[in-house]
């Protein structure tokens, strides 16, 4: 299959000399396919503009500096700016607003719907605070690493199940009018390392001197770390966030390969690339590399030594008069980020900022560092309105059944209930009583870091269970203490169903909870939970088993007792999590989730974790597993697991029949010809040309300055050669590779895969069925190529699709830089349909 091909014959030159110090290829998008219109504005608006005007669109004015908007303020042509701010599971730091579920808990829902619903929620309420930028959703760290801190806000190390959810979340938060970042790019898989004097201040072992670097080989890139975020472009994502970890031992925001040539070349990004806090190394470079924007504007994360010290602001003016930094480079941030402006309407009625992040008081300084202004900085504005529906749908929907013996659940009017566990009911501290849900205290709702959000409540499984028990007049006993062990073993004794609860936390590096440094140390539940499952089950025999957590957990301690009737994965669903346990435990709701990974018997048969030794001061992370994560590890090692990927079960049961694969009639895959050629200058001839006369871009007398506040000014006595400047270098490559997510031939549908789904039990459900593909060639045995929950009353049948695109069934030349079919390679491809990855029901051949 010959595709790509202007794009490759580049790729396939530059291959092998990625490190820094190489060419640099910036892209400049001439905006093409849904983006045209948008450019067309853009480059209207960012041709008005002087130097320093363009300077602050790229360059955020500083951590905690002020309490409005904080990037891009042009006060002459009255252009307010934007704002910004997390997170996948809300809007940060402010009140009135929703504490939505976890990217995983998305993931475990495999529900198309739910997670347009919720991504949708999610950008209105940001939107109607007045954020323009969210930085979510979130698909780096896919999931190499179990322990893997973040894992939780991201959605599965699955990349298909990943890319589905990705690209369906920044649909919803887009359409709901804001700019959707999606970070973390890339190969961010681990919080130990991430960042220099995050770790070195733990002191806990030897000083790194430079993050991580994940060095991964490029077919491993393409078709598992980089597989979502096709799906993200193709969705129309307008913002990316460049990682922390350097890869191939250069840092994520300067790698020219990663950025310039495949994600605005091959991908055809049109949006813009921002930094996250701290993670931009140089100025120059960034710059060349395909690096946009950046926050909090200071060098140094969290300002930490850098107050109001830029490598951008003042710097990049004088970048660009000195040359260091080309004119059209510095165009095309502007002509990016105002593109993803207009792309998302916001030049029509955007609400006002109303709220600052992390304050709650009504009024305060406009400018906190500073002290001046005070003023109002908060309106309360609530924007809930229905989400917490949604928040319920999305829990039920996710929760794993995971063992239902003896009809345990769903609960029919118990006499007397026993609730077990410090995970069931409330902290003593309230649902926000910690920074950034730094702790676990009570039951266990959100993971901890910048993806958390304040609740607004948090309906504890302790209170919703009582309320509902009330009803049928059941008794209901509660001990809150894990090591309250005479008290538990009364209560246990007494009850006829005895419901326990363990969790286990992690969250992001700068936050350490009980030893734990972003990533998890170990696999086990917290908190004694696995002896207090022992000690519950050994008094009860029925004993149901509820898990919160942000990833797996190891259950062999208890999973085989007999007296362990039922085990629920309710994952971190957020601020409504007591009902909508309460839906699946008496079965207003069937369980339908499904595993998004593997629940191993043991640590050591994932195959990969977290480095948690520096072992030098740049650790050194090698992806020598390749494509072989998670299930797709277990399968190739021949691993049993305790529950495969997948894997889920319902109060029915599904019968799988009548498999068929048809081949669709798809035009041949064709280099692109819609590629627009790019032009080196952003402004069209009739923009002004700019003023490169330094005297024009000192400290204008006009306003005064603020301390440690980011200005785009450069200082009035700074010497400038001015030899090199504005002249464009030759290593520009004007080609893109396409419209938004690449090739559009790689999503032609070729084949659509029919079965016959029955629900042969006795109550209505839904089922996700699942397609695995083998694809041969040095492959997976089996990869998840498709997935489609069904919702069937008993007894009902239905047929079920799954849409087979090209990029499905193709692999990636590493030597020929593009996507091959594998049927072009003469491979039989092997079709298996089930119910997991393990529980595979029909089979077939393409
Ligand atoms: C840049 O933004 C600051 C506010 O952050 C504003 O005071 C200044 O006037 C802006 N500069 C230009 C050239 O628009
Ligand atoms: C490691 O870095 C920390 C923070 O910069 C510093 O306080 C400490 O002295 C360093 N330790 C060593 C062994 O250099
Ligand atoms: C990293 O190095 C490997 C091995 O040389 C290479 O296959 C891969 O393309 C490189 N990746 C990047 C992003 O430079
Ligand atoms: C982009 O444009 C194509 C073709 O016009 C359309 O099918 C697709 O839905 C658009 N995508 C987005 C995200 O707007
Ligand atoms: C410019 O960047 C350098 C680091 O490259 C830094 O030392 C300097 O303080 C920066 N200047 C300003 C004005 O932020
Ligand atoms: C529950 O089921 C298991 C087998 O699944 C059986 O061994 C056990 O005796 C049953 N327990 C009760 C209390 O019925
Ligand atoms: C709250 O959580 C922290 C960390 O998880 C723990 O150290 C502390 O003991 C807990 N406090 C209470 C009252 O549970
Ligand atoms: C695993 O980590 C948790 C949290 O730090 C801790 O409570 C637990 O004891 C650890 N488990 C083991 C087996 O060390
Ligand atoms: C199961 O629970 C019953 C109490 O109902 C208890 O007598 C029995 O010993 C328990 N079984 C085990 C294996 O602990
Ligand atoms: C429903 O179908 C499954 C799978 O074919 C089968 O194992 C099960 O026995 C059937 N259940 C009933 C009640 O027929
Ligand atoms: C410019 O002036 C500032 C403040 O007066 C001084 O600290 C700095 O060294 C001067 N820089 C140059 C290049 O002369
Ligand atoms: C699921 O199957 C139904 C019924 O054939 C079909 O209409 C729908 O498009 C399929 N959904 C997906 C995501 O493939």
């Amino acid at each position: 299959m010959q595709f790509l091909v202007p794009l490759l014959l580049f790729l396939s030159l530059c291959l092998g000399q990625q490190n820094e110090g190489s060419v640099y290829t910036p892209r400049i998008s001439s905006g093409y396919g849904n983006w045209s219109e948008a450019y067309r504005k853009a480059r209207e608006f960012v041709c008005q503009l002087t130097l320093t005007e363009k300077v602050n669109l790229t360059t955020q004015v500083g951590t905690g500096q002020t309490q409005g908007y904080d990037i891009g303020i042009i006060p002459r042509l009255n252009f307010r700016g934007f704002a910004a701010d997390d997170s996948p599971s809300g809007v940060r730091g402010t009140d009135y607003s929703s504490a939505f579920a976890a990217g995983l808990n998305l993931a475990m829902s495999w529900d198309r719907e739910l997670i347009y619903a919720q991504s949708y929620a999610n950008g209105a309420e940001h939107k109607g605070k007045g954020v323009n930028i969210v930085y979510a959703p979130v698909a780096g760290p896919l999931g190499r690493a179990p322990t893997g801190g973040r894992i939780f806000e991201s959605y599965s190390p699955d990349p298909y199940l990943s890319g589905i959810a990705f690209g369906t979340s920044i649909a919803g938060m887009q359409a709901a009018g804001v700019i959707a970042v999606g970070k973390h790019f890339i190969l961010y898989e681990q919080e130990h390392f991430r960042q220099v004097i995050e770790w070195n201040s733990y002191g806990l072992g030897p000083n790194i001197t430079e993050p991580y670097s994940s060095n991964c080989d490029d077919r491993t890139l393409h078709e598992l770390y980089l597989f979502p975020w096709y799906d993200a472009v193709y969705s129309g994502m307008a913002g990316v966030m460049c990682s922390y970890n350097q890869i191939n031992n250069t840092q994520a925001c300067q790698n020219n390969h990663i950025l310039n040539d495949i994600l605005k070349g091959e991908l055809g990004f049109q949006g813009f690339v921002t930094s996250d806090d701290g993670s931009q190394h140089d100025g120059v470079l960034t710059a060349l590399a395909g690096m946009d924007m950046t926050i909090p504007g200071e060098t140094s994360p969290n300002g930490i030594a850098g107050l109001g010290i830029s490598f951008w602001g003042p710097n990049l003016t004088m970048a660009v008069l000195n040359g260091s930094v080309p004119e059209w480079r510095l165009d095309d941030m502007a002509t990016r980020i105002m593109a993803a402006y207009y792309y998302l309407g916001q030049d029509q009625d955007f609400p006002p900022l109303s709220f600052a992040a992390a304050d709650y008081s009504t009024y305060g300084y406009e400018y906190p560092q500073a002290q001046v202004d005070y003023t109002q900085i908060n309106w309360h504005v609530d924007v809930r309105q229905n989400h917490s529906q949604i928040i319920r749908a999305v829990g039920a929907n996710s929760i794993v059944l995971l063992k239902n013996n003896n009809g345990t659940l769903p609960l029919r009017k118990p006499r007397q209930i026993a609730v077990i566990g410090e995970d069931a009911g409330p902290s003593p501290y309230g649902p926000n009583g910690c920074t950034d849900r730094g702790c676990v205290n009570g039951t266990l709702a959100m993971g901890w870091g910048s993806g958390s959000t304040n609740f607004p409540y948090l309906v504890d499984p302790l209170s919703a269970i009582q309320q509902r028990a009330l009803k049928d007049g059941t008794e209901v006993q509660y001990v809150l203490n894990n090591f309250a062990t005479a008290q538990i073993d009364s209560v246990a004794s007494q009850a006829t169903v005895c419901l326990v609860f363990i969790n286990a936390d992690s969250g992001e590096g700068y936050i350490e909870v009980g030893g734990n440094y972003g990533d998890r140390n170990n696999l086990t539940a917290w908190l004694g939970g696995d002896a207090l499952v022992q000690r519950v089950a050994a008094n009860c025999s029925q004993t149901a088993v509820i898990i919160h957590a942000p990833g797996p957990i190891l259950m062999e301690d208890w999973i085989d007792h007999p007296n362990v009737t039922a085990v629920l994965f309710a994952g971190l669903p957020g601020q409504e999590s007591g009902n909508l346990l309460v839906d699946v435990l008496y079965g207003d709701v069937n369980p339908s989730g499904k595993l998004p990974w593997t629940v191993g018997k043991a640590r050591e048969d994932y195959g990969t974790d977290v480095l948690y030794e520096p072992k030098g001061p740049v650790p050194q992370i090698d992806f020598t597993e390749g494509l072989f994560i998670d299930y797709r590890w277990f399968d190739k090692q021949g691993i049993d697991p305790r529950f495969e990927f997948g894997f889920g079960l319902s109060y029915t049961t599904f019968d799988y029949q009548n498999l068929s694969i048809e081949t669709l009639k798809a035009s041949p895959a064709t280099a692109t010809t819609t590629s627009p050629v790019a032009s080196t200058t952003v402004n069209p001839s009739r923009c002004p040309t700019t003023s490169l006369n330094p005297s024009d871009y000192t400290f204008p007398s006009t306003i005064s300055s603020l301390t440690n506040y980011i200005y785009p000014y450069i200082a009035p006595n700074a010497t400038i050669s001015t030899a090199a400047a504005g002249t464009p270098t030759p290593t520009i490559i004007p080609e893109a590779a396409g419209p938004q997510g690449g090739n559009p031939a790689l999503y032609d549908v070729l084949y659509r895969v029919t079965l016959t789904l029955k629900n042969n039990g006795t109550v209505a459900g839904q089922e996700v069925a699942q397609l695995y593909l083998d694809l041969d060639n040095g492959e997976p045995s089996r990869q998840l190529r498709g997935f489609n929950k069904t919702f069937l009353q008993a007894g009902e049948t239905k047929d079920v699709t799954f849409d087979l695109r090209r990029r499905d069934v193709a692999i990636w030349d590493v030597v020929k830089q593009e996507w091959v079919e594998v049927k072009k390679l003469g491979t039989k491809i092997g079709v298996y349909v089930g119910a997991s990855s393990r529980d595979l029901r029909l089979t077939g051949e393409i």
